[in-house]
């Protein structure tokens, strides 16, 4: 695999800037839940990295879960906005206070379906946290109740969103040059 460099176009938001305002959303959750059993639920793989910055940060005790989704089948995410768990939260969230943390939402299907799912498991209450919001795209709507930054409509890779399963280790959100890459079959 090449070095990023050949894919990048631009910085879109660079390191200081996203963790400027990481620290500030980190404020606004521990003042939120302040005195209650916040739980973050972490989607699988994309927000590992917003995730771990945002939990340093926060002064609040919480736990932590993970879960993982994926389409039913090539491209059905799209057609009909279903998505099924393939890794579950281990933990029992009935009565718990959870927010869910995402690094971006673009159709808004996952995180919709998420949503739908976990409420019938009865939390107290469920919120949602994404680092970066493609508003233009959305097709489902989400209550997004804490937002990094709205970006527009542009191929966006690194701070753990992938170009084909790489470079979800950048500091930094990047566009992605059209010219240079060529998605896989
Ligand atoms: C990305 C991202 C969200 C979802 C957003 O995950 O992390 O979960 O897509 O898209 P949507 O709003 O159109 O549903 P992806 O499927 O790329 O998996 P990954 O996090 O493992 O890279």
């Amino acid at each position: 695999m090449q070095s990023y460099e050949e894919f990048l176009q631009e910085i879109l938001i660079d390191e200081n800037t996203l963790q400027q305002r990481i620290g500030e959303l980190a404020a606004e959750v521990s003042r939120d839940y302040e005195g209650k059993p916040l739980m973050l639920a972490c989607i699988l793989r994309g927000g590992v990295m917003f995730l771990t910055d945002l939990m340093r940060r926060l002064t609040i005790p919480h736990t932590v879960d993970f879960m993982a989704v994926s389409s039913y089948g090539a491209g059905a995410r799209h057609s009909t906005g279903q998505v099924r768990i393939t890794l579950d939260l281990h933990t029992n969230i009935a009565g718990k206070d959870v927010l869910l943390v995402e690094d971006i939402i673009d159709s808004g299907h996952t995180i919709a379906s998420v949503i739908q799912m976990l409420r019938t498991r009865d939390p107290k209450s469920l919120r949602v946290c994404t680092l970066l919001d493609k508003y233009e795209r959305r097709e489902a709507e989400v209550p997004i109740d804490y937002c990094g930054f709205k970006i527009p409509n542009k191929f966006v890779f690194g701070y753990g969103l992938d170009l084909d399963e790489y470079y979800r280790n950048l500091p930094f959100i990047g566009v992605v040059r059209p010219d240079r890459y060529i998605p896989p079959d």
